[in-house]
């Protein structure tokens, strides 16, 4: 209602409400390039069209007369009850968006008491964002790299920095076939974007130094296990550097990268290792007392496959159609994995969520939690973190609506009686 109540009151809101306006605005505060590698998606971007047809299928049954005059939207996920069933998905490489990237998006969120997933390829070190929004509720995203102790490094951090959660995105270990940033000659990793995580560890670092001198120096000093400020602040200086490079303009200009060329190769070097296999997931338990989300199923079999190894939660995504063309799309497959993990753990949706109708399905059909992605970069993007903070809240309100208008007063009482198969 504080919504309606400032459209009444003459107050434009800041960002498109409809969710194509929305994107069209981003298209526009956006370079090319950073536009294409946000809405782009792997191949013909059949995927991308299959995520949000999918939830075409079903339909939200309008039930009144049943007193929904106070409603609930609290959800319990990982132990903790949370104000909504909302979380943010990790996006990477945000400077592209705002010179502020996670920053605005962190403290966006914890304003709304919405959990952030930090990407590992965000554009701030996790320790800077977690001195941003110090209240606000942080999981760590790590894309699993070549480098063990990378890996280990990488997780302490997240529980050294207040991370209530680690997120382990299984389907990057290769990079999907992008066609639009192919077609524009762009990866915004081999400009430095993106990797604060990394040239702020001082695993990397190592790493870094070994590949300079051409090789493993066994005489070599383990690296300290503490980060320091100075390594968070020079992190903080290259992604600073790095957004005022691409700004809103044309990224084309930004050929200088920041970093050495060490830091880039050894970066591309350890990004991720496509020979990961269900053997090695036991390591993470090793470095972390976190609870462990498998981001990145959406086979039903592999669903049961992650409960088996004993994670705490699995997150269905196919990447937002970024990784395989004609990919199955994840809402179609929600149903089925959530009656076969039958509550054992919490299940994070997304792909293709835009509106609160869309939460409310996903919610419906199985879902603990449902993550928003591109939406809430295009709020960034038009106008920084108040932009996130109104396209969150737009999802939410409308949730909030269709949760009453539905006849319910609360999400746990939402399932599939409330939708109709088309
Ligand atoms: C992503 N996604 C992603 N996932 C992840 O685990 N780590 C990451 O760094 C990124 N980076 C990233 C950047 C951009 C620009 C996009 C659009 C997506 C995937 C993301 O977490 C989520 O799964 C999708 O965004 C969901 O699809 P929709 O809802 O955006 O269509």
């Amino acid at each position: 209602s504080d919504i309606y109540r400032a459209g009444i009151s003459g107050t434009r809101p800041r960002v498109p409400v409809d969710t194509d306006a929305l994107e069209a605005a981003a298209r526009k505060a956006l370079s090319a390039e950073a536009f294409a590698y946000i809405a782009g998606g792997a191949g013909a971007e059949r995927t991308v069209a299959a995520n949000r047809a999918a939830f075409g299928r079903w339909q939200v049954w309008p039930r009144p007369l049943r007193d929904v005059s106070s409603r609930d939207l609290s959800v319990d996920f990982l132990g903790v009850r949370r104000p909504t069933p909302l979380l943010l998905a990790p996006l990477g490489v945000m400077e592209m968006a705002h010179a502020d990237a996670d920053l605005a998006v962190a403290r966006a969120a914890a304003s709304l008491g919405v959990p952030y997933t930090l990407s590992n390829q965000a554009s701030f070190p996790m320790e800077a964002v977690a001195d941003a929004a110090p209240g606000g509720s942080r999981l760590f995203q790590l894309y699993w790299s070549a480098s063990d102790d990378l890996n280990a490094s990488l997780l302490r951090r997240a529980e050294a920095s207040g991370c209530e959660g680690v997120v382990v995105t299984l389907d990057t270990h290769l990079l999907g076939w992008r066609t639009r940033d192919l077609d524009l000659a762009y990866l915004p990793f081999t400009r430095a974007m993106g990797i604060a995580q990394y040239t702020s560890d001082p695993v990397f670092q190592q790493l870094v130094r070994e590949r300079s001198r051409g090789g493993t120096d066994a005489s070599t000093p383990p690296p300290p296990v503490k980060v320091t400020p100075k390594a968070v602040a020079a992190g903080v200086r290259i992604a600073r550097k790095g957004a005022a490079l691409t700004g809103t303009s044309s990224v084309r200009e930004n050929l200088r990268s920041p970093l050495p060329r060490a830091a880039v190769e050894t970066f591309l070097d350890v990004f991720s290792t496509p020979a990961l296999t269900w053997d090695d997931l036991a390591k993470a338990r090793q470095w972390t007392s976190l609870p462990i989300i498998l981001k990145g199923i959406v086979h039903p079999d592999d669903a049961i496959r992650a409960l088996d190894a004993g994670v705490d939660g699995i997150w269905i995504s196919n990447h937002g159609g970024r990784q395989i063309d004609q990919s199955v799309p994840t809402l179609e497959v929600l149903p089925t994995i959530a009656e076969r993990v039958a509550g054992r753990v919490p299940i994070v949706f997304d792909s293709g969520v835009r509106q609160g109708s869309d939460v409310f399905i996903a919610l419906a059909l199985g879902a603990t939690t449902v993550a928003l992605g591109r939406p809430y970069s295009y709020g960034l993007g038009i106008a920084g973190g108040a932009g996130v903070r109104e396209v969150v809240r737009n999802v939410l309100a409308e949730l909030d609506i269709t949760l009453g208008l539905s006849g319910h007063t609360s999400i746990a009482e939402v399932g599939r009686g409330a939708l109709r198969e088309v």
